[in-house]
């Protein structure tokens, strides 16, 4: 482990030659007042200031973004005017080969100490986590020293309390790699849409799911198998739960829900469904009736106000151009009063495209610390996230049934019940996926078994989900299915 580099005497941000840099107007050339005799040489170029950076991790995109800041520099001062030097470099592992040419000397396992650096202008938070990253990012702020994240579980659980930090220390706090990766879409919402009575925000926000989906769409593969080619290539984990269960989309939600509706709301208060139950037949069926089906994150505003904020996957007509992201590209789309429809498409994640996210965060940081910008404030304010029953929309549901007379009619009565009315019925080979003679434990015996497909018109969820109860009691149902709900628009 070696010293960090030393500062260079140059000015920076916010070191003995900051306000030089930054605001005495002696240091800028003054206008002459007649003809004067020209130096030579003509008037010399201001230095550029130079912004140092702590960098918290050394990973993913940690390692892509020390590579940018040490190998294409001097191209990023060029472009911004400003100098952005790696200081100091944290990491778990002193021991870990990093393939960063240049990183060794600034490396430390001390986290503590490159935030407390007074070497260091601004924190770059790529470590993951709540602990320490939640400490390390307020002790950060607590110094003057703004931050830049790329961390959605930490945003998305304790957001409001560093937005609120951030403030009061009047320094930035910039997450635009916390959702959607290396697509600019937190920028778009808090600035170009800053004024936009937004509506609904939808988004493919897991590369992961989007990736086992659009497999199992265009070749017909199980589930199981499209997360074993995702995992062969590296876009699942070995433990996928977070993805394909949708806690990583569910956190983004909760963050989009922070920038686009100013609302106090964490991971915790959005409803959350995954993809593993989807099946291969699920797919089938939804390409046959002109759908796709996607892991969305939706946020939308109610009439009162509240606010829906949700993660589970949902059967989008192939026209809907989020129904053509296809593989690990994430796309968000936008829809407001004023601006209409808009979507943003990139790549969610991989090191490269994240740390594009996080430069430009940073340059904007430190652009912020030169010239002494105010910050950007995130407001927050309580608003009433709606409960799912309170959903309505129309639902594809697969049920499993004994193939015998008088079971539609029942099945019928159940629905009708709770108003609940179908717009469509179809009959399918039963499921290839489904287990040999499985349900019929409740059954008298081997009896054929037809798998049935509903797609019903808009219904509440509590409706619907009261519907499923009641089938479940059915002697003649041997197994509910999926239950997806469907967007129109
Ligand atoms: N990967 C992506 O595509 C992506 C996309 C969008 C957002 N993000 C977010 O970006 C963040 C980083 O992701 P990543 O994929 O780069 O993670 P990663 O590959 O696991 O890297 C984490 C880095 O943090 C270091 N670290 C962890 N705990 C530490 C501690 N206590 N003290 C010092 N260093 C510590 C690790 O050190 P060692 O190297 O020594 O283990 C490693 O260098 C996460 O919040 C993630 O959600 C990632």
């Amino acid at each position: 482990m070696g010293s960090p580099a030393k500062a260079q005497r140059r000015p920076t941000a916010t070191g003995p030659g900051a306000s030089q840099a930054r605001d005495e107007p002696g240091t800028q050339p003054q206008p002459a007042a007649g003809p004067q005799p020209q130096p030579a040489a003509g008037p010399q170029p201001q230095p550029r200031p130079v912004v140092r950076v702590g960098l918290l991790g050394c990973g993913n995109v940690g390692a892509a973004l020390a590579r940018l800041l040490l190998t294409d520099a001097k191209r990023i001062a060029e472009r911004t005017g400003i100098e952005l030097e790696l200081a100091r470099v944290a990491v778990r592992s002193a021991a870990k080969e990093r393939d960063v040419p240049g990183v060794e000397p600034l490396l430390t396992t001390d986290a503590g100490r490159v935030v407390d650096d007074p070497a260091v202008d601004v924190v770059v938070e790529v470590m993951g986590g709540i602990s320490p990253a939640r400490d390390l990012v307020l002790r950060a702020l607590s110094q003057g020293k703004p931050v830049v994240s790329a961390n959605k579980e930490l945003l998305a659980n304790h957001g409001g309390e560093l937005w609120e930090a951030a403030d009061r220390a009047g320094v930035d706090l910039l997450f635009e790699a916390s959702v959607a990766g290396g697509i600019p879409l937190i920028r778009a919402l808090r600035e170009s849409l800053a004024g936009e009575r937004i509506e609904r925000v939808m988004g493919i926000v897991n590369g992961t799911t989007n990736y086992i989906l659009s497999r199992m769409d265009s070749s017909g593969v199980s589930y199981r198998e499209a997360l074993a080619e995702a995992q062969s290539l590296g876009y699942a984990e070995r433990d996928p739960t977070a993805d394909v269960e949708g806690y990583d989309a569910a956190a983004k939600a909760a963050i989009l829900a922070n920038v686009a509706f100013g609302a106090k709301v964490v991971a915790g208060d959005v409803y959350r469904e995954g993809i593993s139950a989807i099946t291969a037949q699920d797919i089938a069926v939804a390409a046959r009736l002109g759908f796709t089906i996607k892991l969305l994150a939706v946020v939308e505003a109610g009439p009162d106000g509240s606010l829906a904020v949700r993660v589970h996957p949902t059967m989008l007509p192939r026209a809907h151009p989020l129904a053509s992201v296809r593989d690990s590209f994430n796309a968000v789309f936008v829809e407001g009063d004023a601006v209409g429809q808009l979507m943003l498409l990139g790549r969610g994640a991989g090191g490269p495209p994240t740390a594009s996210a996080v430069l430009g965060d940073l340059v904007d940081a430190a652009h912020n610390l030169v010239v002494k910008g105010a910050p950007r404030k995130l407001e927050l304010h309580d608003v009433t996230v709606r409960p799912i029953d309170d959903l309505r929309c129309a639902y594809y549901l697969s049920l499993l049934v004994a193939d015998r007379p008088g079971v539609l009619a029942a099945i019928a009565g159940v629905l009708g019940r709770h108003h609940v009315s179908v717009r469509s019925m179809e009959q399918e080979a039963p499921e290839p996926e489904a287990e040999p003679g499985e349900g019929r434990a409740r059954g008298a015996g081997p009896e054929p078994e037809a798998h049935l497909v509903f797609v019903t018109h808009p219904a509440y969820e509590r409706d619907v989900q009261a519907c499923l109860h009641d089938l479940r009691g059915l002697d003649a149902v041997r197994r509910l299915g999926s239950l997806v709900r469907v967007t129109g628009r």
